[in-house]
């Protein structure tokens, strides 16, 4: 009857994306522009998908992007409170496309608990979306390439407090060289935004003595946020 129905086919395209595909609409608009939806009227759903295809194809980092099984996107509740940032994908999280899941995320979920919340409650992902070959630590400009899309995730969640998980995330984040001994214990802002550091869980399953200051630190997140949401 002549009348077109624009319908958006996001989950196709981060099919596209996932299967290492040039990610096209087929009638030839390119996704990312305007033609079609203009940003403000894309829902949040639709600004997700577009955000975690567009990771997916992510080719920035010449030699990460070569290395890694699949990137990191980030997961939990897209509105929480809480976000927890990371530094980067390990082994399990390249195998498995989920964040903290070997050892350390094992842990980090204590760590939730020990906050009294769940991973579901929380949203967790990582400065870096693609695992650095043999854990080394992120360099400075995968830091950069990645930003845009750490940033784009804040956007979208508005949390109320973040959690730097560890000395990488933390002076990434607060672009410092500080040691996160003289990191923690304080509240940081991020984009107006408090943040709190602290230990990063396969530091503590190193050095277990130091688990005591680790509850501590959570301790000290829990008044914080309680502090900004009474
Ligand atoms: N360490 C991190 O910093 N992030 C992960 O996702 C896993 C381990």
């Amino acid at each position: 009857m002549g009348i077109h129905v624009w319908v958006l086919r996001i989950p196709a395209l981060l099919q596209q994306a996932k299967a290492g595909e040039k990610v096209t609409d087929t009638d030839g608009i390119d996704p990312r522009s305007n033609a079609v939806t203009s940003k403000e009227s894309q829902s949040e759903a639709e600004k997700w998908e577009l955000l975690q295809a567009e990771v997916a194809r992510c080719r920035k980092c010449g030699g990460l992007c070569e290395t890694r099984t699949q990137t990191v996107f980030g997961s939990g509740n897209k509105n929480a409170d809480w976000m927890l940032i990371g530094e980067a994908p390990g082994q399990q999280e390249d195998l498995q496309g989920q964040p903290f899941v070997g050892a350390a995320g094992r842990l980090l979920t204590e760590m939730i608990r020990a906050i009294g919340l769940s991973r579901d409650d929380v949203y967790i992902t990582n400065i870096l979306k693609c695992r650095p070959p043999g854990n080394r630590d992120p360099k400075a400009d995968e830091a950069a390439n990645c930003r845009n899309y750490l940033n784009r995730q804040i956007e979208l969640i508005q949390p109320k407090i973040f959690l730097a998980i560890g000395r990488i995330a933390a002076q990434t984040l607060l672009t410092t060289d500080e040691p996160l001994s003289k990191l923690r214990g304080k509240v940081h802002s991020l984009n107006d935004t408090p943040l709190v550091v602290v230990y990063h869980p396969a530091y503590l399953l190193r050095n277990l003595a130091d688990k005591k200051k680790a509850w501590l630190d959570l301790q000290f997140a829990m008044q914080t946020y309680r502090e900004i949401t009474n």
